[in-house]
């Protein structure tokens, strides 16, 4: 039988089927695209961002040569070059301090400093809780008691209103910490060690160059204290800094890291008089933190810009947040973090939330938790060297007191946080965090259930 469609016919039912096909792509592709890009990447959806991140640390090609000068000159221990005293001048300059003693890491910074703010065994030292594990540790390591004052769930800082309550007639000093850049309100807590007679060392390990009120992190209290290690925003792998506008405290530090060796102001009848260890930097070091003075500040206005907006966008988004710094203060985001509430995103937890963001291609965590109920505070205070130095009594009231760090508690559970260097990426993957976050809210209910 012929066909019934005439070769006219053909072309006009084609061209209808096609209008046709095309009309339905028009009008279903969309519909299909569009419940593919809102599907949850945890659901197999399609990730928000795959194009990665920048990675880190970074160099050039540039440094070689300087890094190279140091292994040929056959001076690789600070006491026989120059190159550590030329990082300590730059440094000292760069954040705006009379001096700085390069330290082999940060941790060795909080030593010396504590040591020369004559912390000893036996005393306390109110600390903020919300930090890395080092900052407990020095306090542990001389010898005295880490007694956590709150933190301010609104900055993720030391909350200056809980310090009072917590001083005893053994504390001796104050260590707040700038944690992931964020500057501590520093005024209410240099007021309450004035009136106390108590030191401040700051723990400024993740925020160099950051601000307060004018003056940078690491020149508001006695002494301050840096780390360069890989992480950081001014890395050698290792490697750590205090600094400080009194020369009297400054030549303590240069003895006390250097064996106890004579320094400045520093000095007695022989030239090892004083107790000290071995908390040196070496050459390369410090040679490829010189390297990187103009880098920081190129990289911090970067990674500033770009946690700037983040902020404006997320602060838009209910269940999410944002931190507050102290007035006339700018932090340098050594973590970008918010705090989390489940309730606008249907109940789904944290972790998931945590989960499900990470399946975007939005790498983050939890941050710290409290670690001081994770056995290694109660090891130490359970050492005889603590029950020598501390009645049960106060080590009994002391661990009780856990227990009153609501604000902590509270933070440890509802921050999330992202890496510096997710903010060293284009202004465009900013939009993917948000994109991810607001992706994920709108099927809150879904992965609650699914996952
Ligand atoms: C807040 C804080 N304090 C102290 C330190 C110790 O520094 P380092 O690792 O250089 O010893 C770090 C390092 O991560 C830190 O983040």
């Amino acid at each position: 039988m012929k066909s019934p469609l005439t070769r006219r016919s053909f072309i006009r039912h084609a061209a209808a089927g096609s209008a046709a096909l095309t009309w339905l792509t028009a009008r279903q592709a969309p519909t299909l695209v569009a419940a593919e890009a809102t599907k949850p990447a945890l659901l197999g959806g399609t990730p928000v961002h795959t194009g990665g991140w920048p990675g880190w640390p970074t160099w050039r090609e540039s440094w070689e040569p300087a890094v190279l000068e140091v292994l040929r000159s056959r001076k690789w221990f600070r006491g026989s070059g120059e190159t550590v005293a030329r990082f300590e001048a730059a440094y000292a300059r760069l954040i705006g301090a009379k001096r700085c003693l390069a330290t082999a890491s940060g941790t060795t910074a909080l030593l010396v400093s504590l040591h020369v703010m004559d912390v000893d065994a036996g005393d306390e030292v109110i600390v903020s809780p919300f930090t890395f594990i080092a900052t407990y540790n020095a306090v542990l390591i001389s010898q005295a008691l880490p007694v956590f004052a709150d933190t301010d769930p609104a900055t993720l800082t030391l909350d200056p209103a809980s310090i009072e309550s917590r001083l005893t007639d053994r504390t001796r000093a104050i260590l707040p910490v700038h944690i992931y850049g964020l500057p501590c309100d520093m005024d209410p807590i240099n007021a309450i060690a004035r009136k106390h007679e108590l030191a401040v060392v700051e723990d400024a390990c993740q925020a160099w160059l950051a601000e307060y009120k004018g003056r940078q992190c690491g020149t508001l209290g006695d002494l301050g204290c840096f780390s360069f290690q890989e992480s950081k925003h001014l890395p050698a792998g290792e490697g750590g800094a205090v600094t400080g506008d009194r020369d009297d405290l400054l030549d303590r530090c240069q003895a006390f890291h250097n064996c106890g060796r004579a320094y400045g102001s520093f000095k007695g009848a022989r030239p090892y008089f004083t107790r000290g260890s071995n908390y040196r930097m070496q050459h390369f070091q410090a040679a490829i933190l010189l390297q990187q003075m103009d880098k920081l500040g190129v990289d911090t206005a970067h990674r500033r810009e770009n946690a700037d907006y983040l902020t404006a966008q997320l602060k838009q988004i209910p269940g999410i947040q944002t931190v507050r710094l102290p007035e006339n203060s700018r932090g340098v985001w050594h973590l970008y973090p918010f705090r989390y509430d489940a309730e606008p995103f249907h109940g789904l937890s944290r972790a998931k939330f945590i989960r499900a963001l990470n399946a975007e291609g939005i790498p983050c965590g939890g941050g710290y938790t409290e670690q001081y109920n994770d056995g290694l505070v109660d090891e130490a205070i359970a050492s005889r060297g603590f029950k020598r130095l501390f009645s049960a009594e106060r080590l009994k009231a002391y661990r009780d007191s856990f227990q009153e760090l609501k604000g902590n508690r509270l933070v440890c559970e509802t921050t999330v946080a992202m890496t510096q260097n997710l903010l060293l990426a284009p202004r465009s993957d900013m939009d993917h965090i948000v994109e991810a976050i607001r992706k994920i809210q709108a099927a809150g209910a879904e992965l609650a259930k699914a996952v």
